[in-house]
């Protein structure tokens, strides 16, 4: 039977949608240590890219270990599935269209290569540089203490490993740089590949 409503049979692309949008839409993927910055840094990326007409999505530990991932604990399987998981739901808001920025500690290689064959074409892989010693003097949420007095397991850096990106598309180093400054460089690289 010919199909009158030939609207029922059109799927969309994320071509389409990044037409609607004005956009391209990747995933920014920031790797880093726990206080590296990565969280502020994707909360400030994300705010820029609004003001300057952008449709995002920020994904980050704090979003996805209380709902859809808050059965997994930090255990290397758990820290695995996360990851995973993460990755398939920043697939789903890149091909609509958006500019979905991560911020998961994703700490070794093997997880990120997972989340970048996932994804596939738009991964951008962000490297929130900054030295252990650094972050654990920072200590924002006081969780190194923790971790060295034993009361965390697995703390990564600490009882669990990280390994440091060595194909990131961008580095910023938060040690060297202000935040301002990691900001400014994490903006241009973005708007650079989003641009419509
Ligand atoms: S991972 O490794 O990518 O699955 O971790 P992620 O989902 O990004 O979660 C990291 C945040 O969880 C808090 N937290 C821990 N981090 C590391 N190791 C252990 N054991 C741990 N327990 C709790 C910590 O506050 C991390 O937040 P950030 O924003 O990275 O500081």
């Amino acid at each position: 039977m010919e199909n009158i409503y030939p609207i029922f049979d059109t799927i969309l692309s994320r071509e389409d949608k990044q037409k609607l949008l004005k956009q391209r839409a990747i995933v920014v993927w920031m790797v880093g240590l726990s206080g590296s910055g990565k969280s502020t840094l994707a909360r400030a990326l994300e705010n820029t890219l609004h003001e300057e007409g952008y449709l995002t999505q920020l994904l980050d530990g704090d979003n996805l270990r209380v709902g859809l991932n808050n059965n997994l604990t930090f255990s290397e399987e758990d820290r695995k599935e996360n990851i995973r998981r993460a990755a398939e739901t920043a697939k789903l808001f890149m091909n609509a269209g958006l500019v979905t920025i991560c911020s998961f500690i994703s700490p070794v290689e093997k997880v990120r290569q997972r989340a970048r064959e996932i994804i596939g074409e738009g991964y951008t892989e962000v490297f929130i540089e900054c030295p252990l010693e650094v972050c654990e003097q920072r200590d924002v949420k006081g969780l190194y203490a923790k971790a060295r007095k034993g009361e965390i397991p697995d703390f990564t850096g600490i009882s669990a490993p990280f390994e440091a990106p060595t194909s990131a598309d961008i580095t910023v180093n938060t040690a060297e740089q202000t935040l301002e400054e990691s900001h400014q460089i994490l903006v241009q690289q973005i708007l650079d590949r989003i641009k419509y």
